[in-house]
């Protein structure tokens, strides 16, 4: 049996921000359960629900030292739909209204959390063959390994990967600062290690002593190698490519499943859709104040609202698109000036435009069910989870040709009958109106053509199964 950690800072259904939950929540679950015993740590958060708080077992603690610190680590467990989940427990470190907060105060947060996690296992007596880590906050995992870890039996041989699922977050902060707060010597704080020209930075670390790379989708893997897209770390993408893989995205069939989700107003599957789901609309329509009327179109955009979405594109025409038969369904939280936007033209647009700035998982399944299309003009896009959930409930997104939604959304061609969906390549306004408004031509005057694409886009497979099975060869390889 070969043994996997799995080491992250989120995971569904307990805590969620980001698709990164998503990911290390679903994934464990589709390994072969008789080749790989697949088990996840993440921090026990005061944030969580308490109805997932009061299911952990306390399984045991001790005192841990980070340089000058000592500290207490709890460690509780909790198996849920057949995967094993620990939880670390410290109040001082993981209180708080969300997981995150001010970037140096994560830093410490995270480097606490990456050594506890190392000392946690004897205790919980799970030696893994493989720690695999994901984003900045565990970047510091697979350096630990390679220092205060290496001696001794237990962490022998002890390989590690690095999943990068956003290169934008690296956990930078000045080298005196993090050699505190993590530990480390001098030795690591040179420009070939951790040392990112005057700064610290944990995912830097991450990447150099993992003994391998992976990111979320294969275009992704190409771009981060370029300065464009690289956020300074193009060079060490470059020099790393060969232990660099770009292994896509699934999302977990069950949640997202039109034919059986409680949250819709009405099921549907691809043999029904054309009659049933627009009832998902206009209940959508009515929950939400928009004119009811089943024939509009209707465009949903579920999104943490920054830069990296391409929302000032759709800022820049947004008045513009308004005049069109069309209505904007809008879930999102984060940067203030998008929060307002948004607000702005539901106020201006009330009966088209329906802006919703705050958390709801309920209120994302209703509009992956509802729309008829699925806006994404991201300035880069790692993944995309949201795509891939619009295309399961037959929701046609139109998406920038960027990282995974280049790799999973397959535009349109109406010559061949061919395409998942719409796509535009330069991050232009104009040009994603453009193709908003071929999007729209096609959906009033071409409607047997949008419903077979519809089809098309229910039916491809975008389940973990494929890719579960590339990280299973990724480990077989490392492991031997
Ligand atoms: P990212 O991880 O960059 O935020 P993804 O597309 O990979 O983007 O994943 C986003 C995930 O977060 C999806 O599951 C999406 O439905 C969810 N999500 C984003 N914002 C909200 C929100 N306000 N309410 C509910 N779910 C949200
Ligand atoms: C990141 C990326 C997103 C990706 C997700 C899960 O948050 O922004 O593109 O889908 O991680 O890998």
């Amino acid at each position: 049996m070969k043994k996997i950690l799995f080491a992250a800072s989120e995971c569904v259904p307990f805590i969620k921000t980001g698709g990164l939950a998503d990911v290390v929540g679903s994934l464990p679950k589709c390994f072969d359960k008789k080749k790989y015993d697949v088990r996840v740590i993440i921090p026990k958060y005061m944030c969580m629900d308490e109805k997932w708080k009061s299911q952990m077992k306390y399984v045991n603690h001790f005192y841990m030292d980070l340089c000058w610190r000592r500290q207490y680590v709890g460690i509780l467990e909790m198996e849920y739909e057949g995967v094993k989940f620990y939880f670390i427990d410290n109040e001082y470190y993981f209180a708080g209204p969300s997981p995150y907060s001010d970037v140096r105060y994560d830093l410490e947060k995270f480097a606490f959390f990456s050594r506890a996690v190392l000392s946690a296992l004897p205790v919980i007596d799970f030696r893994p063959d493989i720690i695999h880590c994901h984003d900045y906050h565990t970047g510091l995992i697979p350096v630990y390994l390679k220092d205060s870890f290496s001696v001794g039996d237990f962490y022998k041989g002890v390989k590690s990967i690095m999943t990068i699922h956003n290169l934008k977050f690296q956990g930078v902060w000045d080298i005196d600062t993090i050699k505190d707060i993590a530990g480390l010597s001098d030795y690591y704080f040179t420009s070939d290690k951790l040392k990112d020209y005057d700064t610290g930075n944990y995912l830097k670390g991450g990447i150099v002593y993992a003994d391998m790379v992976t990111t979320v989708s294969s275009t992704y893997a190409e771009e981060i190698k370029t300065p464009f897209y690289g956020e300074g770390l193009d060079g060490l993408m470059r020099a790393r490519s060969n232990c660099l893989r770009g292994i896509v995205n699934g999302i977990d069939y069950d949640e997202y499943n039109p034919e059986t989700d409680k949250l819709i107003a009405k099921n549907f599957s691809k043999d029904n859709f054309r009659k049933e789901k627009v009832k998902n609309k206009t209940a959508l329509q009515k929950e939400l104040g928009l004119e009811v009327n089943p024939k509009k179109m209707m465009i949903g955009l579920v999104s943490r609202l920054t830069d990296q979405k391409g929302l000032d594109l759709i800022a820049y025409v947004m008045d513009e698109m308004c005049q069109d038969a069309v209505q904007f369904v809008i879930l999102g939280t984060g940067e203030e000036r998008y929060e307002n936007m948004f607000r702005h033209f539901d106020w201006k647009y009330g009966k088209d435009v329906s802006a919703n700035i705050y958390y709801s998982e309920e209120l994302s399944h209703k509009i992956y069910a509802a729309c008829d299309a699925f806006i994404m003009p991201s300035l880069f896009e790692p993944c995309g989870l949201s795509q891939l959930m619009s295309m399961r409930y037959g929701t046609l997104p139109i998406v920038r040709e960027t990282g995974g939604l280049k790799d999973t959304v397959q535009p349109y061609n109406e010559y061949e009958n061919t395409g998942t969906g719409f796509s535009f390549s330069n991050y232009n306004a104009h040009e994603m109106m453009g193709t908003l408004r071929y999007a729209e031509h096609i959906f009033y005057d071409k409607k047997r053509d949008w419903n077979k694409m519809v089809e098309r886009a229910m039916a491809v497979d975008y389940s973990w199964k494929t890719s579960a099975e590339k990280y299973q060869q990724l480990y077989d390889e490392l492991i031997g």
